[in-house]
């Protein structure tokens, strides 16, 4: 638990408390975690692959609301309110994953502060990416949304390459693209081939280089 972000700033006490309570959970690329409404309410730490949080519509529409990765955590919601699952999760690539019982986690927030305040924090930070997402799809053009995206992403999973400019690794498809923005595969695919013809962008193998980061930002700034 020490390796995991989130439980890092525990007290070393509270920590090992709870290290004697996971258990632990494997899934395979695609499947299913648990679904939107599901009464389950445990805490999920990742420890390989990646998961995704999404949102679907009855007419099988989807929202990606984020993709997590190693070290992260969700199921806080569940944990803390003892409601129904406010989203899926699907394993992105196979994944193992760490479970805290809310009966064994709840005692814990009851005796620790810091452990409380760690969560609030990662809720603010949630709600705040969510606030983010939000204005994206309801105020911004496609091209804003789409250049806050790349740089958000160039900031958390960007290589730099040997000619100076940042790779983005294509591990998402153009559709996740889209889900997280709130826009077709399609209009994805014409606005990233416009930028590579307008040399903003360049097509690697299996990545997407950023070349022109300032005409980039310019765009992500314009909004609507
Ligand atoms: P829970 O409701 O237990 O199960 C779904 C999980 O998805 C939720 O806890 C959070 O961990 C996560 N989640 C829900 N909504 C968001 C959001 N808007 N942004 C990031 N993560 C979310």
């Amino acid at each position: 638990l020490s390796e995991t972000p989130f439980f890092a700033a525990f007290p070393p006490a509270q920590r090992d408390a709870l290290a004697a309570h996971l258990s632990e959970r494997n899934c395979d690329d695609g499947g299913t975690i648990f679904l939107r409404g599901d009464d389950s309410t445990s805490l999920m730490i990742v420890v390989a692959g990646r998961v995704a949080l999404r949102l679907t519509s009855p007419q099988g529409r989807e929202i990606l609301l984020a993709i997590l990765e190693p070290g992260e955590i969700f199921g806080e919601m569940s944990l803390l309110d003892g409601r129904g699952r406010s989203a899926d999760a699907v394993a992105f690539g196979d994944c193992r994953l760490l479970i805290l019982e809310r009966r064994d986690m709840v005692p814990v927030l009851r005796d620790s502060p810091e452990a409380c305040i760690r969560l609030l924090e990662l809720l603010s930070a949630r709600l705040r990416r969510t606030s983010d997402q939000l204005e994206g799809v309801a105020l911004l053009a496609l091209p804003s949304r789409l250049a806050r995206l790349l740089l958000a992403l160039s900031e958390t999973h960007g290589t730099r390459s040997g000619a100076g400019q940042m790779l983005l690794p294509l591990s998402l498809s153009q559709r996740d693209l889209g889900q997280l923005i709130g826009a077709s595969r399609e209009k994805v695919n014409l606005q990233l081939g416009r930028w590579v013809a307008d040399g903003l962008l360049t097509r690697e193998d299996g990545a997407l280089g950023i070349r022109d980061r300032d005409a980039l930002a310019d765009i992500a700034d314009m909004g609507a």
